[in-house]
């Protein structure tokens, strides 16, 4: 299972990224924002920081919600960095958009994922990568674990090769459960993900094993 990092922060980043472990990054307008990131030219710049820290694929969130809108945004954005995967809304023209970048080998993500259906249709539409917001789905009370499930039977039935990005990742036990239903990639903020490291008997063996040591 790939591990993105789910953040706009250029020092959690690398820190994920010095840790060995890191696929990829996602972000979105609202974790620009928490950065105060603002003005188009420094929201690409960052987005080129960003590529510049990582070696995996990094989500660009296009913010036109119209299909000619977000073509234009999306090619502005792929053409920025190699490892720009542009990041589509599940509406309408969106899936027009998916369709589009595929056809032209960019790219795509496809974001604010909340059915079964959503899914269906970013894969038939081709894209990289289908994000479903398991987090946000807990928040209404409403299983985001089960629709990772249903996602990964639908997908395989017909081996399509968009891959399973659970998004909206808030605990350490959502990417272990993630992992254990086969999604193909989480997104999570660095806290969860460093959340894995931890547990007391490790700390207690480590504490014991150093003080042998000294004997
Ligand atoms: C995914 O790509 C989104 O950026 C993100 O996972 C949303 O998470 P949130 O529900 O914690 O805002």
């Amino acid at each position: 299972m790939k591990f993105f990092i789910d953040t706009a922060n250029l020092a959690q980043i690398k820190e994920a990224q010095d840790l060995g472990v890191l696929d990829g990054v996602t972000t979105n307008p609202s974790l620009m924002a928490k950065e105060g990131i603002k003005g188009q030219e420094n929201i690409l710049k960052h987005y080129v920081d960003i590529c510049n820290i990582v070696t995996g694929d990094v989500s660009a969130e296009v913010i036109s919600t119209d299909f000619d809108g977000m073509v234009k945004e999306g090619e502005a954005l792929a053409k920025l960095h190699p490892r720009i995967v542009v990041k589509i809304p599940m509406i309408k023209d969106g899936v027009k958009a998916i369709k589009y970048f595929t056809e032209k080998g960019i790219k795509t993500n496809c974001t604010l994922v909340f059915s079964a259906g959503q899914a269906l249709l970013a894969a038939k539409a081709g894209a990289t990568y289908m994000s479903p917001f398991i987090g946000r789905l807990d928040d209404v009370s409403t299983d985001g674990l089960n629709l990772i499930e249903d996602i990964r039977i639908i997908y395989d039935n017909y081996g399509y090769e968009t891959e399973i990005l659970a998004a909206s990742v808030r605990h350490p036990m959502h990417i272990i459960e993630c992992a254990k239903i086969g999604a193909d990639v989480i997104t999570a903020p660095l806290s969860a993900i460093t959340a894995l490291l931890k547990h007391p008997l490790t700390d207690i063996g480590l504490a014991q094993f150093l003080a042998d040591a000294k004997k």
